[in-house]
């Protein structure tokens, strides 16, 4: 009931965005509730006494924000904590003015009042002093890190043998499809989708990416790698989706080209504070890099030579504000000069996931067969490529007739994480 070439909002009912807001979100801050109670004795031994009071604190307001959105109460300004506040600030009255009265959760736009409660969230902990930096997701992150283990290290050996190995030209291309989609699929991982439990790892992840080419809806990889052989050798920009399993994927992507194509750097380009449940801060990539050594074999093995890319510059990791705004890409440019300066560096950007595609495509009902260069609506830094699994209803740049070929085979085609694209622009 979305209407065509308009933003998601929860106010169509039948749209994602209607049962995320009235069920999903929800449970999100509850579970972040359940969290600092459960663990406010060892959160006390771990930040000291100051915090009891300031976990009390913390629950207080976000019982107050989940019942804020849940009665779809006005959005409220943020206080003057954090140095992206007059931007939020300004956003909400513009749209104040616009409508001749503040926007409510529901009837506002989806995309806009999601990251709103995010950085909602993060206002009740730059609110203390003690926890201030306390990630009320990451033992959510770091569990399912843990899960995903065996996959982990079933691509470590993967790896270890290839970046040792000398591999001729054709046998280079395959490899190249094969990390570009292990990478895709990683993105099935994500914890604000599944609630925390992961529906993205039961196999063995090199056979997942033979096994489900069928499920990729538009697939511009051969685009993507000619770009790459045919351009000088340059900087690769991952903006970073999920920790975990994904961001591991991305790792061994980037270190495949790397070794492989010789790019010169690769910048993993991360969120600033939490956000959207299992999205990569910069703490999550140490975290990672530390599990992995302490597991020995064939993952410490990766692991090392990771940290050497890092400790050499060769990785770099790079944090900005700009992407926990809820500004989408079109606007980048007006909003963050800077950053478009940075990007327009780039050899190729690679977006992850569905919330980068969100604000790629500036979150529309576009019909799915507009061209993908049109929904990104002048948004052209440098050559890009999209890596998404499709976890919200929006979505372009497909062919004809795919839309409706996925619409028989599941009806929530759109939503479940089990189609996906790889769409490449590089006008
Ligand atoms: O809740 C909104 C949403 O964008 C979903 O559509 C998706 O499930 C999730 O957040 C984020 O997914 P990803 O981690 O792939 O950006
Ligand atoms: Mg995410």
């Amino acid at each position: 009931d979305t209407p065509l070439n308009t933003r998601l909002s929860a106010r169509y009912k039948r749209s994602f965005a209607y049962p995320s807001f009235k069920d999903r979100i929800p449970v999100i801050l509850t579970k972040v509730i359940d969290h600092l109670v459960r663990d406010k004795e060892s959160i006390i031994a771990h930040f000291g006494e100051k915090a009891r009071e300031e976990v009390k604190n913390v629950i207080g307001y976000v019982s107050q924000l989940k019942n804020e959105l849940m009665t779809d109460k006005p959005l409220t300004e943020l206080s003057s904590l954090g140095s992206d506040h007059e931007l939020w600030n300004r956003i909400l009255s513009d749209k104040t003015k616009e409508h001749s009265r503040p926007p409510t959760w529901f009837q506002t736009e989806w995309l806009y009042a999601e990251c709103y409660l995010y950085r909602r969230l993060h206002e009740a902990f730059l609110q203390t002093e003690a926890i201030k930096h306390l990630d009320p997701f990451h033992w959510q992150k770091t569990k399912a890190l843990e899960n995903s283990l065996v996959q982990a290290e079933i691509l470590a050996q993967h790896v270890n043998k290839i970046v040792s190995n000398n591999a001729d030209s054709s046998e280079t291309e395959q490899l190249f499809y094969e990390f570009l989609k292990i990478s895709l699929w990683g993105n099935k991982c994500d914890l604000s989708l599944s609630g925390g439990t992961e529906i993205c790892l039961q196999e063995n992840p090199l056979n997942q990416v033979l096994k489900y080419d069928s499920f990729i809806l538009a697939d511009d990889s051969q685009c993507v790698l000619k770009h790459l052989a045919d351009s000088p050798k340059g900087t690769i920009d991952f903006v970073l989706d999920n920790a975990g399993y994904e961001v591991f994927t991305d790792l061994c992507l980037a270190e495949f080209l790397l070794s492989k194509f010789d790019e010169h750097k690769v910048l993993f380009r991360t969120k600033a504070f939490p956000w959207y449940v299992s999205d990569v801060i910069a703490k999550d990539i140490h975290y990672i890099l530390n599990t992995l050594k302490e597991k020995k074999g064939e993952l410490a093995e990766c692991a090392n030579r990771w940290q050497s890319l890092f400790d050499s510059g060769k990785f770099q990791i790079v944090e900005n504000q700009f992407w926990t705004t809820p500004c989408v890409y079109a606007d980048m440019e007006e909003v963050d000069p800077k950053l478009y300066g940075e990007l327009k560096e780039s050899k190729l950007i690679i977006f992850k996931g569905d919330l980068n595609y969100r604000k790629l495509d500036s979150d529309i009902n576009w019909p799915p067969t507009t061209p993908f260069s049109q929904c990104l609506k002048g948004f052209h830094p440098a050559p890009l490529v999209s890596l998404r699994t499709l976890k919200c209803d929006t979505i372009g740049g497909l062919q004809p007739g795919k839309a409706e070929q996925a619409a028989s085979q599941s009806e929530s085609w759109m939503v479940t994480g089990d189609f996906a694209v790889i769409q490449f622009d590089s006008s």
